[in-house]
């Protein structure tokens, strides 16, 4: 399972992301939120988090304005590697050398459609392992995890 979530600023972009990963076949869950009524950020990037961490979703994915706000809050729970990305490339890469596990889009500095390409590309790329494994672990070493 996939889940989705955004502030005011991402809802738009969400929709169409709910939409076009819906319609490719995975499930996806929308934590919210629905309108475009400004909310904070951090509280729907905990919820993303928890069902990440909790194993309950495999990947998760955070719109806000700039993506910033939701990377920080998200990658403050244990066993998630929230990523920024800004296109095709660092989406990419996120998953292949960072296992990733939660994408996070800037709705405000990231087109749609590179927003879209970036999503596919994240959803459908495996992590290599190996010496990034290694570097992933040191990662967890430090937070005591
Ligand atoms: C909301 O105005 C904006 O601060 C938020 O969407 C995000 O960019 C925070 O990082």
């Amino acid at each position: 399972m996939i889940v989705i979530a955004s502030d005011h600023a991402g809802v738009d972009l969400k929709a169409r992301i709910v939409e076009l990963i819906g319609g490719a076949g995975h499930d996806v869950r929308d934590l919210g939120p629905t309108a475009t009524t400004s909310v904070d950020y951090p509280d729907f990037a905990h919820a993303v988090a928890r069902a990440v961490a909790a194993g309950e979703a495999e990947l998760g994915i955070l719109i806000c304005g700039t993506g910033i706000g939701m990377s920080l809050a998200a990658n403050r729970h244990p066993h998630v590697r929230a990523a920024l990305c800004h296109d095709a490339f660092t989406a990419e890469m996120a998953r292949r050398h960072n296992d990733a596990n939660v994408l996070c889009i800037g709705a405000r500095s990231t087109g749609s459609g590179v927003a879209e390409q970036m999503v596919g590309i994240f959803l459908e790329t495996a992590f290599e392992g190996d010496r990034h494994q290694r570097r992933i672990d040191l990662i967890e070493i430090e937070r005591g995890n």
